[in-house]
């Protein structure tokens, strides 16, 4: 069995007030179509056979700089008017499919379950809708069915009655349509409604006209079919699913402080007896070990965390890994290419960049360590600083094992702490140090006796 798949994405979302086309903007960190092309490529993965088909209009530039690396049919609808019309411009396309699944671009978190669902339940030659009883209806379009409880039509928000306002399920837009009929119900549709439309809601009068069963599946959870035409519903939508993922994960044996002052935005793994307080955010591609705590306002992006690791509040933590039982924080920043090995400690107002610091060192306060290889058991002094750039280019430091580095050291890279090295306070460390080998490098101390402090001028 051919089923494609088009995903409508061509409207203005005048509502939204915004440059950015509406199935841009984000939820969870992810534009709204993004969500609907994974959902949509995973389903088509179970289904077996078939095309994705995007249709995209206003701001088509935007939308295919930003996804155009999906591999999908974009086709352009030049003049949005209307979800009907929308489809039209797909029927070439889908010539030869079976069944035709239509998805909206800012209806972002449809599950392939539902999806599946309503392919299975949807026999050959019948029309399939999504449907859902909202406790607000406000602004969908309604399902009117007859006197034997049979769906009749759908008719929209603004050419609804009075009464069928009243009526609180509603199209979720989700519709499965059969490939012999597409043609021909979809080029028939007209504008004659209260928006001048074309519609594709119209479908349904279409199908019971012809004596076509049309089937309803409802979806497990309401958010899966919510639509986005406002920034207050994102910000609604937004909520809901972030309830949603905290459950998960407390589901899962991760301890919340509180679930709503967690915010997730990419792809989550987080292992058992992990504690994470209020006010984090995670984003991109983050795995977290076992018995990990986080601390209050810290930001996570791309980055692992090994087993027992702690990150004390407020750090910033970039494309990094950190091996098991580290201690990072408070108001640490780890950069790209920060690699901690086991057992290392990064404290306060510590910047690392693209460096890897290892097993059991410290780097504890005031501190930039920038292409540097520090080595086991290091002990790096408070204000110590990698001078990496000459302002062209970037230097390397090597620290050995055992090193300890005095506080207030500047180390000019390119230049190499042997194992066991000291390096005095406040030196500027430009010459290599040999294996045990004290660098002292600042001015000598003068005292002078009896010194007159100045006196204000009368
Ligand atoms: C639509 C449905 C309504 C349903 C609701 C569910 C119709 C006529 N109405 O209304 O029954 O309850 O979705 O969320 O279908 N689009 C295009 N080209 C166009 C117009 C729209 O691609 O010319 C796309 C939009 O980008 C959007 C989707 O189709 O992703 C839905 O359009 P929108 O204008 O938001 O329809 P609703 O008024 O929400
Ligand atoms: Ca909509």
């Amino acid at each position: 069995m051919r089923a494609d798949i088009v995903i409508l994405a061509a409207g203005q979302g005048s509502r939204m007030k915004s440059s950015l086309p509406k199935v841009l903007h984000a939820v969870a960190g992810k534009p709204m179509l993004e969500h609907v092309i994974n959902t949509a490529q995973k389903a088509q993965q179970a289904l077996g056979e078939g095309k994705i088909h995007v249709v995209i209009g206003h701001g088509a530039d935007q939308v295919k700089a930003k996804l155009g690396h999906y591999d999908l049919n974009w086709v352009e609808q030049t003049e949005q008017l209307g979800t009907g019309h929308a489809v039209q411009q797909t029927v070439p396309g889908c010539a030869g499919a079976d069944v035709v699944l239509v998805l909206y671009g800012d209806v972002p978190l449809i599950q392939t379950s539902t999806l599946k669902a309503l392919l299975s339940e949807t026999k050959e030659d019948q029309l399939g809708l999504l449907t859902i009883n909202l406790p607000n209806p406000m602004g969908y379009g309604r399902i009117v069915r007859d006197g034997q409880g049979s769906v009749k039509a759908i008719v929209e928000q603004k050419d609804a009655s009075e009464e069928q306002l009243l009526i609180d399920e509603v199209n979720t837009g989700i519709m499965a349509i059969p490939g012999s009929k597409l043609q021909n119900w979809v080029m028939g549709l007209g504008n004659n409604n209260a928006q001048q439309e074309y519609y594709l809601t119209d479908v349904v009068e279409k199908a019971v006209s012809e004596g076509c069963t049309v089937t309803h599946v409802q979806p497990e959870k309401s958010t899966e079919v919510e639509g986005v035409n406002s920034r207050i519903q994102l910000a609604e939508l937004e909520r809901a699913h972030q309830k949603e993922l905290a459950t998960e994960l407390m589901i899962s044996g991760v301890t919340l402080i509180d679930p709503a002052r967690l915010d997730i935005r990419g792809d989550v793994k987080v292992g058992r007896d992990v504690l994470i307080d209020i006010n984090v955010v995670l984003e991109g591609n983050v795995e977290i070990g076992d018995n990990v705590t986080i601390e209050p306002g810290c930001i996570i992006r791309n980055s692992t965390i090994a087993a027992g690791s702690i990150i004390k509040a407020n750090s910033l933590l970039e494309e990094a890994e950190v091996s098991a039982a580290c201690e990072i924080g408070p108001y640490a920043r780890l950069r790209p290419g920060a690699k901690l090995e086991e057992k290392a400690r990064v404290g306060n107002f510590v910047e690392i960049k693209k460096s890897i610091i290892g097993v059991g060192s410290k780097v504890n306060h005031l501190t930039y360590i920038g292409d540097a290889e520090v080595g086991e058991g290091v002990n790096i002094g408070a204000g110590t600083v990698t001078c990496n750039y000459d302002g062209v280019n970037k230097h390397k430091t090597t620290i050995g094992d055992g090193a300890f580095i005095g506080t207030n050291s500047s180390l000019v890279a390119p230049v190499n702490i042997g194992a066991g090295a000291t390096t005095g306070a406040g030196s500027t460390i430009a010459k290599d140090l040999e294996d045990n080998q004290l660098g002292v490098a600042r001015a000598r101390q003068r005292n002078i006796d009896g010194w007159q402090r100045p006196v204000k001028k009368s």
